[in-house]
């Protein structure tokens, strides 16, 4: 019988995809893992090790089955799947809906069942479904349907992390297909432009994600400072757009061409957060700096993310700048709320959110008790309304009590 519980809130995890892309083996993922513990991850409560596209033969054996890359993997899956079990940890993998995968690998497309049960026989506790070279005729509504009946028939408890990146209305019919993620954008690219593209996309579509079938942005970039053997993630935006520069000595060099500042790489951490994204790690987690460590561990925020009733924040634009700062106000199970404030200008930007907008009159005589989660500080009892002023590209994450204030 299925877990229940299998996909009740966002999955936690890495992926290998952002920053190794087809430069994977058996020694990163297994380091990788190792990184799970020594950095602080799973305790911060990471637990998928996904292994992205790539890593099997470019065909399958004469018995149809896919055969795992002969030099990347020489001892196989399962035994990079016990290491990752052996750490505590959850083991991912990664196929396709289409004939191939977007890296020109075996797909599932007529092999459903029989992934599935390899899947399953090397240990597998996610798979992420990507829609490359799917056949034209045939809806992916019917192949997510197809390969969600094969998992739920494995005999493991299998993570259901669908990708078509919004694609064919994905929105109606991926909750019923039985996948507990979606992907509901583009790749992400490792640029501030790409990160508030993908965040904007998504804004309106509130009422698609919650428990068992999460709307997935896609991977986090934060930490990559433009590292990636994938020149496309590390570079400018698909519209040509110059991407931000993080280090400008590297990128003299032409080491780095993409990259963030932390401070947007903690917006781009806290927008995922509060939207209830899974948070995916794609940076190389066994090198990571102070200021990404902090990011990604940050419980408080994580908190957030993993609230048991993942209801999405809904979103109220600052009257008087309504393109650039606004509020995602997330109702919290406790209570409380979760409240992020973000700047996407380009110049400072004054946030006040009127109490009054999220159901709380003054008349109540109730007020919010407001608790710093980057700062990890009280910052005092507010009636009415909180004002602040936000950084370009930066933001404010809150956690707010109703208290009696008369
Ligand atoms: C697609 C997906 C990415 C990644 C690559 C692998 O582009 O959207 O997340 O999995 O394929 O080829």
């Amino acid at each position: 019988m299925q877990n229940k519980y299998l996909g009740l809130t966002p999955p936690l995890g890495w992926n290998s995809w952002n920053t190794f892309s087809w430069e994977i083996n058996e020694e990163l993922i297994k380091t990788a893992a190792d990184a799970f513990i020594t950095e602080g991850l799973k305790d911060a409560g990471y637990e998928y090790v996904v292994i992205d596209d790539c890593w099997s033969e470019k065909q399958r054996d004469a018995n149809g089955k896919l055969v795992p890359d002969h030099e990347k993997f020489p001892n196989g899956i399962k035994a990079v799947a016990d290491y990752v079990h052996s750490k505590g940890l959850k083991f991912g993998i990664y196929s396709c809906a289409g004939t191939h995968t977007c890296g020109g690998h075996p797909g599932s497309f007529e092999h459903e069942f029989d992934d599935a049960e390899t899947f399953a026989e090397w240990g597998v506790d996610y798979l992420k479904y990507d829609y490359c070279y799917k056949p034209d005729h045939i809806p992916g509504e019917v192949l997510y349907k197809r390969m969600s009946t094969a998992l739920r028939n494995c005999g493991r408890d299998i993570v259901f992390s669908a990708c078509n990146w919004g694609n064919d209305n994905v929105y109606k019919w991926i909750r019923e297909s039985g996948a507990h993620l979606f992907r509901s954008t583009g790749d992400i690219q490792d640029n501030w432009e790409s990160i508030k593209k993908l965040a904007l996309s998504q804004i309106g579509n509130e009422c698609y994600g919650g428990n068992y079938c999460h709307n997935d942005i896609d991977m986090l970039v934060v930490g990559m400072y433009g590292g990636s053997v994938n020149q496309w993630i590390a570079s400018a935006d698909a519209e040509g757009d110059v991407a931000v520069v993080a280090d400008a000595a590297n990128a003299a060099t032409g080491a780095r061409l993409g990259g963030c500042t932390d401070e947007e790489y903690r917006t781009h951490f806290s927008l995922w957060a509060l939207m209830d994204s899974p948070l995916m790690i794609g940076c190389d987690i066994r090198n990571m700096t102070p200021a990404t460590k902090e990011t990604l561990t940050n419980k408080d925020v994580i908190a957030i993310n993993q609230d048991i009733e993942c209801r999405a924040a809904y979103c109220i634009k600052q009257w008087n700048n309504p393109e650039n700062v606004f509020s995602l106000v997330k109702p919290m199970s406790d209570g409380s709320y979760a409240i992020g404030m973000f700047n996407f200008g380009d110049r400072d930007g004054e946030m006040s959110l009127q109490f009054w907008d999220i159901g709380l009159t003054t008349a109540s005589g109730r007020g919010l008790d407001i608790y710093d989660c980057w700062k990890h500080e009280a910052l005092g009892t507010f009636t009415e309304r909180f004002c602040t002023t936000l950084p370009p590209h930066g933001c404010m994450v809150l956690r707010a009590k109703v208290v009696k204030v008369k």
